[in-house]
């Protein structure tokens, strides 16, 4: 089987340099905050800006699903965090569970919205009407979890001034889109994703396309406040000194080792951004030139002005494809294949009973049934691209 995401090549090209970073780590012995936190926060931040955008601060955390609490929780939303029960959190219904799980984690309710097709991202048409829906049925509208699905930024031009004018704060879930970049309405210049809303939230799993060896996460802020209340809740909602708590809180640290690991990556990430843009262009390409588009097979659009992470490369099959039987082809041919997702949020049974816009989230229904994803890495060869692409051709019909 060839590999879905081949960590092993990337590992190959810094093998050395890893396990220098590692041992240095084991030798100093600052495992919990040690000096790679702080280099990292600092070369993260520096990725992140650009001309056009203030530097925005960074706080490492345990994970993606840690960050976007931890957020949450500054920002007191839902009754865990001293906000209210009511408080109502809008999530795209098709996305990663971490989204809404966090939300009704800390007492908040996620109130799902449908996504657009092209993009697979948050439907702003269908957030306006789920901020008067939610007002309408008694809870009150805190905050918008945009999320950048599978590499690309949402539509912030069209998100961000809805919020604005509902008094929402915007947190972007780029948990699978650190390295992509969008540019504003307005604006003629691309921006990192990690600039845009009120604060971005990051993932560091080793399939992300910025990945550790284990578990990590970032959160990326303009607003010094938010970033003082993190540093505290990340170590249990320390005050002046350890030991003084003012507030609750999380172990919600970055290992040491996972920074000085990433600090390694993030020397080759750039080229590596580049390299998946290649490889989507490539298999772009070869899909149309060997018929699956006229087959009706729809690839991964990124919207004008926007660069997108290349997480994943994901297709939409035709109406009545049978997907089941395209993943068993591609298998029997040693090749993998993943459905992200198979069920929207709406419809699993921890969030069945949370609401949801009232036109219905048809779309996100509908890619889940259609969608897959094809394997995706800044070193998948071309050879095995075509591979892929004949395959997979073949598959539908
Ligand atoms: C959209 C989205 N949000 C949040 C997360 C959670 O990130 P983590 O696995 O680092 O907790 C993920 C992880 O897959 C994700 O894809």
């Amino acid at each position: 089987m060839i590999p879905f995401i081949d960590l092993q090549a990337q590992r190959q090209r810094i093998a050395p340099q890893i396990a220098a970073a590692v041992t240095r780590v084991i030798e100093h012995g600052g495992y919990v905050l040690g000096p790679e936190v702080a280099e990292l926060e600092s070369k993260l931040s520096e990725f992140v800006s650009s001309e056009s955008n203030t530097i925005p601060h960074t706080v490492t955390c345990g994970s993606g699903t840690e960050g976007l609490s931890m957020v949450l929780m500054a920002w007191g939303v839902g009754s865990v965090s001293g906000g209210s029960a009511k408080d109502a959190v809008f999530c795209p219904a098709f996305t990663f569970v971490a989204t809404a799980e966090v939300v009704a984690l800390v007492g908040a309710v996620p109130f799902f919205v449908d996504v657009e097709e092209d993009s697979f991202n948050m439907s702003p048409a269908s957030l306006a009407a789920a901020i008067i829906e939610a007002k309408n049925q008694g809870l009150i509208p805190r905050v918008v979890i945009a999320v950048d699905l599978f590499g690309q930024a949402a539509n912030y031009s069209a998100i961000l001034p809805i919020a604005a004018e509902a008094g929402l704060r915007v947190l972007c879930d780029a948990a699978q889109a650190f390295g992509g970049e969008v540019t504003l309405a307005g604006s003629n210049h691309r921006q990192k994703i990690g600039s845009v809303g009120h604060a971005t939230v990051t993932s560091f799993f080793p399939a992300k396309p910025l990945g550790c060896y284990g578990e990590g996460g970032a959160i990326f802020s303009c607003d010094m406040d938010l970033v003082v209340k993190l540093k505290s809740i990340r170590a249990h909602g320390m005050g002046e000194d350890r030991y003084q708590n003012i507030r609750l809180g999380i172990n919600g640290r970055l290992e040491t080792i996972q920074a000085a690991i990433l600090l390694q990556k993030l020397t080759i990430f750039a080229d590596e951004i580049d390299l998946r843009q290649g490889v989507a262009a490539h298999y772009d390409r070869l899909l149309s030139d060997m018929g699956a588009v006229a087959k009706g097979v729809k690839l991964p659009r990124v919207a004008a002005g926007n660069l997108s992470a290349w997480a994943q490369y994901t297709v939409i099959l035709p109406m009545g494809c049978d997907r089941a039987r395209v993943i068993a082809e591609l298998k029997s041919a040693e090749i993998p294949s993943m459905v992200y997702y198979p069920i929207p949020l709406n419809r699993q049974v921890a969030y069945c009973d949370f609401p949801l816009v009232a036109a219905g989230v048809g779309v996100s229904e509908s890619l889940a049934e259609r969608v897959l994803s094809l394997p995706m890495h800044p070193y998948l060869a071309v050879e095995t691209q075509m591979r892929i692409a004949e395959v997979f051709c073949r598959a539908i019909f």
